[in-house]
Formats: C-alpha cells, structure tokens, sequence
C-alpha cells in the first residue's frame, strides 16, 4: 500500500488511464453487484418515499450506477460525486445530461441537502479512520430525517483499510440503525476474475508502452497489438453474465458464510423522525 492509497492523486492516476479503472461498466461481476443494489431499493426503499426523490450517489466514478439510479428515479433529482475531478470530467463526457460534481468525503460541500437517498458504494473504505468517521457524519448531515443510505464495502483483496463484515456493521451502527444486511457471494467467481483482470491491465499497459517498455525495446511495437487483442478477449469472457451467476449462485449455497466479497447495509437515521 503506498503513500498515495485512496487519495485523491491516486484517483486521478487510475482515471487518467483514460476508462473506468475497475470496469465497472463491463464486468459481469459488477453488473451482478448493481443488481443487488437496485433489488433493494426497487423493494425497500422506492416504494416508501413519496416522489421527487432526491439522491445523491458518493465516489460515482464515471457515473455508471448514477446513470441506473436516474433511470430508477424518473422526475427526481439525481447527483453523482466524486473526489476526482478528472474522473467527474469522464462522468459528464460519457452522462452529458447528468448532474457530476467533484466533492470528496468527509467534506461534501453540497448545497442541496435533505435526500432522500444516498448512496456510498465501495468508496468509504477508502478513507483512513479518521476521515471515515467524519464522513459517515457527513452522510447523516446530508440525509434527510426520514431517508435510506444504501452503503457497500469489499473484504477481499490485500489492502490494510478493507472492513471486516463486524468491523463494517459496528462502524455504522455508530451513527445510523441498520434496517437490512446483504451479501454480494463473489468469491468463487473473484478467484477466476481476479488473475485475468490484472492480465486486462499488463496487457493494455504493455500496449501503451506504460509496461516493460525498457525490458522489451522495440519488441514492445511488435507485441503492442497482440496486446490489445489479449485485453479484448479478456475483456469479452468477463462481461460474460452466465459464469458469473453460475459462480454467484454456487458460492451463496455452498458457502454462505464464507463466499461473499461484499457486505451492503441498507440503514436510516437513528432519531424517530417527523414524516416527510
Ligand atoms: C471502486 S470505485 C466505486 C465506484 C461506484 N461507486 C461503484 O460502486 O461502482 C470508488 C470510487 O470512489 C471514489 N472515491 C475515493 N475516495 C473518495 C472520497 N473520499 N470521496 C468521494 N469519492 C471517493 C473514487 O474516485 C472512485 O471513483
């Protein structure tokens, strides 16, 4: 983990790449995730809000789920952040009639507040403690009394700042009532995915002559287009649906304690609140 992990430098360096860095708007294994996510608040949340519903979604990337969430939230308002603005300037080339903004937590300075809906997916844990703990404040602050924060973090991976499933629910229910906790089961499938999405990038940064360069000389020419043709194919096999939810629904029977990659919390504000 180096210096930079979870800054906003460190964003901007992975957006610079020039497309969505962890292929969220092509592997599978996300589109299941978006799923889950539009599962809950198609059932539990939608439904108890009376419209124009407000949302704001925080570390939107390039605006993929933000976009599904305007689809979900039609004559509502629907607000995309994130702490890289050259990741916010990719979100308005791609979504040019959505509303981005470079904010990143704990501070947030939006105007508007009072949402109904926020949500915080895979972005918080980012955050060192201290940061974390503010920004989980920041959210209730901007939510409105009666509104849902729909939040997620991964386990897996290397990385000192990933929660635990404990650590997570403890951490929120420091400012919020949990009202739902669900599993994103990608385990199985992660174990296959993981290895040829790193392949995805050395691939396309041996391409870009980002790789090897020194190592290579000008075998890298040669091999620049075979390694745009290895990145496709990756890239074709793991925005495959079927394997995906093959492998979900095996590790969420075979393992449901063990095979899930991520934890999604739907929550409220703790107060009773006054109604909308
Ligand atoms: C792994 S991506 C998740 C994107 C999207 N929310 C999703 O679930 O597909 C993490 C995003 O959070 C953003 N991010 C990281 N730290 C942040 C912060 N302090 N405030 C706001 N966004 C942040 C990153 O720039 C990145 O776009």
């Amino acid at each position: 983990m180096t210096n930079d992990y979870g800054t906003k430098k460190e964003m901007d360096a992975l957006f610079s790449k020039g497309e969505e860095p962890w292929g969220q708007d092509w592997r599978a294994s996300q589109a299941i995730r978006y799923e889950i996510y539009k599962k809950i608040l198609k059932e539990q949340v939608f439904s108890k809000i009376r419209p124009p519903v407000r949302i704001l979604d925080i570390g939107c990337s390039l605006g993929d789920f933000t976009f599904q969430l305007m689809m979900m939230n039609p004559g509502g308002i629907t607000i995309g952040v994130d702490v890289s603005d050259i990741g916010i300037k990719m979100a308005k080339e791609k979504y040019p009639n959505m509303d981005f903004r470079v904010a990143g937590l704990p501070d947030i300075p939006i105007e508007e507040g009072n949402f109904d809906i926020i949500t915080c997916l895979e972005s918080i844990y980012y955050l060192p403690m201290e940061g974390r703990v503010l920004g989980l404040k920041r959210i209730k602050e901007l939510l409105h009394q009666n509104g849902y924060l729909l939040i997620s973090v991964p386990h897996w991976g290397h990385h000192k700042r990933y929660f635990t499933k404990e650590g997570f629910i403890n951490f929120v229910s420091s400012e919020f009532e949990i009202i739902l906790v669900m599993h994103n089961y990608g385990l199985l499938y992660y174990l296959f995915e993981r290895p040829l999405f790193k392949w995805y990038w050395r691939f396309k940064s041996v391409a870009r002559g980002e790789k090897w360069k020194s190592k290579l000389g000008c075998l890298q020419t040669v091999l620049a287009p075979f390694c745009m043709f290895g990145a496709k194919i990756i890239r074709f096999i793991l925005s495959l649906k079927p394997p995906a939810y093959i492998a979900f629904f095996l590790a969420k029977t075979i393992m449901p304690r063990t095979g899930y990659t991520h934890t999604i919390l739907l929550c409220r504000k703790k107060q009773p609140g006054l109604s909308k």
